[in-house]
């Protein structure tokens, strides 16, 4: 059984995604060629935002609107540690300083009452507070309508990392369009995912979209050769545009199949665990389906008896980022954000992709639940 199986989703595009990387083979436009404007617009209206900028992964859709910003040393941005290293990462790279707040238990994402403490205490160490990276976690969009009182109250911008979250909406809304500016992730194993590294940015800020497309073409001006700032080779390849360009026309239709396994686990396994809960109005685009157990002890012993009977699972996320090595220098220590330590204690993800069979589910839950 797979985590992730991208072979059943492959068949279903082959015919059409040959046929266009073939096209692109002979026109020899590997960068920046038409695939990428024909994308960038499909992309844009799907999230109903004015510009998407396409970029060569999530990380750099996170960096490329942190330097367009400006954000750098002695600055704070603000985000939660219980989500994939990147997004501390990126503020790191820019020279600003992380500054961490917890999430909330039920959906696992940054918990808007506790920002402001954030914000004074950056304000206390001789920072200047800027900017507040939500993550939309597991596919679930944050509470963006509490978000951006605080961010108005702070006056921080909003960058959303949708690198999880592609697909998912809030009151209809996509993710991706939440705060100042979007970033999203096309890696493989992501619910719209290429065949390699990919990310894209979403804003309706003109001016932003100038910037971002200067910045990830090492800060070109008029051309590639007059340098009027400091960028990087951000550019998403003319391939990998393509493969998304097909997977778009049957996302919608995976992204129900992504909730009808999820209501199918969530029936048959409510009864033992906490199953994810999406609040009223939230749709998930299901990145991860996640259960905690009672302990780390219980975690152990499932994931072995799911290992034993084929069944893979993951482990998202094992040390929430307060406690990784690499940010040792920022001086947390265990107890600073209690709620994203236990959950690293007790989570454990089940296989997702639209493709999972019934007898699947069926097989996964008789052993969870015995
Ligand atoms: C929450 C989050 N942010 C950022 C990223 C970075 O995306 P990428 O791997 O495309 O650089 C990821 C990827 O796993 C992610 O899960």
């Amino acid at each position: 059984m797979q985590f992730i199986d991208l072979l059943s989703q492959k068949e279903r595009i082959r015919t059409a995604l040959l046929q266009r990387i073939e096209g692109i083979l002979d026109s020899g436009q590997f960068i920046m060629g038409p695939e990428v404007n024909e994308l960038e617009s499909r992309l844009a209206s799907y999230v109903g935002s004015r510009h998407c900028v396409s970029c060569s992964s999530g990380t750099d859709a996170l960096l490329m609107p942190l330097l367009a910003k400006g954000i750098g040393p002695g600055d704070a941005v603000i985000t939660t540690p219980f989500t994939f290293v990147a997004t501390a990462e990126v503020i790191s790279l820019a020279g600003a300083t992380p500054f961490f707040v917890d999430v909330c238990p039920d959906t696992f994402n940054i918990d808007p009452e506790l920002v402001g403490h954030a914000v004074d205490e950056a304000v206390q160490r001789g920072l200047k507070p800027k900017a507040l990276i939500p993550v939309d976690l597991f596919g679930l969009p944050a509470d963006y309508d509490r978000l951006a009182a605080v961010a108005d109250d702070y006056r921080l911008w909003i960058l959303e990392d949708a690198a999880q979250s592609f697909g998912g909406s809030f009151r209809g809304r996509k993710a991706g369009s939440f705060g100042h500016v979007g970033a999203t992730s096309f890696f493989p194993a992501k619910p719209l995912g290429c065949y390699g590294d990919g990310g894209a940015i979403f804003t309706d800020d003109d001016e932003l979209d100038t910037l971002l497309r200067s910045i990830r073409v090492h800060g070109s001006g008029a051309d590639k050769y007059s340098n009027v700032r400091i960028g990087i080779n951000g550019r998403l390849d003319s391939i990998q545009a393509a493969v998304l360009l097909e997977k778009l026309t049957i996302f919608d239709d995976e992204l129900e199949a992504r909730q009808r396994i999820a209501d199918s686990y969530s029936i048959r396994l409510q009864e033992k665990f906490e199953v994810p809960r999406i609040p009223k109005n939230y749709r998930s685009a299901w990145a991860q389906y996640s259960l905690l157990a009672d302990s780390t002890a219980e975690r152990e012993r499932l994931i072995q008896a799911m290992q034993q009977a084929g069944v893979p699972a993951m482990i998202y996320y094992k040390i929430p980022l307060h406690l990784q090595k690499a940010y040792t220098f920022l001086g947390y220590s265990t107890g600073d954000f209690p709620v994203s330590e236990d959950l690293s204690s007790r989570i454990f993800s089940l296989p997702m992709h639209p493709y999972l069979k019934n007898e699947e589910i069926e097989q996964i839950c008789s052993v969870l639940l015995t």
